[in-house]
């Protein structure tokens, strides 16, 4: 289900929980939401009416990025993120985009499985791109996904 700005407070506190070295502030978040070349999608569980997870993408002519993708802790591997990430493909699609790029921190697992999963690729990496809070860095993994 795509999400508007009204869920900007439950985007920034899911991506907080995705443990990035940098947050986002509910108003970082809403300013993305409102941007007409960011799409956001969210999955729910039950009936709760709180998302469970999100994911964001910004659009460039046919191209987009995935800036973020994050299930909440105690939903994970549960199938979630894989739903949520082939509803957000269709809807780019849908949308005439026909590549779609991102990075992942080399050594996440979960996500490059997940990735991998829907035929990302690997296209580059970028040595020592992620700072982490011990002082070292971690490589980024840049992947593509061709759509059309
Ligand atoms: C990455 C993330 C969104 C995946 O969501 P999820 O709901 O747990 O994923 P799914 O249950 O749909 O699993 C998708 C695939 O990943 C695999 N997977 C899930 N958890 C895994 C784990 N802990 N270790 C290895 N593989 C795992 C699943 O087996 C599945 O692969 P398969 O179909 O080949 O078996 C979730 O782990 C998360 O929010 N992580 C923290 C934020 C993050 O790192 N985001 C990505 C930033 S680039």
């Amino acid at each position: 289900m795509r999400l508007d700005s009204a869920y900007a407070r439950q985007v920034a506190i899911l991506h907080h929980f995705g443990g990035f070295a940098r947050g986002w502030e509910p108003a970082e978040c809403a300013a993305l939401m409102v941007d007409a070349a960011v799409v956001t999608d969210g999955v729910f569980c039950g009936r709760r009416s709180e998302p469970v997870g999100f994911i964001m993408s910004r659009k460039a002519a046919d191209e987009a990025e995935i800036l973020s993708i994050v299930i909440a802790p105690g939903h994970r591997g549960d199938g979630l993120g894989g739903v949520l990430l082939a509803a957000h493909l269709a809807r780019l699609g849908e949308e005439g985009v026909a590549r779609v790029f991102l990075e992942v921190e080399d050594g996440n697992e979960p996500a490059e499985r997940l990735y991998r999963h829907f035929d990302f690729r690997e296209v580059g990496r970028r040595k020592g791109y992620y700072p982490k809070a011990d002082g070292t860095r971690v490589s980024a993994i840049a992947m593509r996904l061709d759509l059309a």
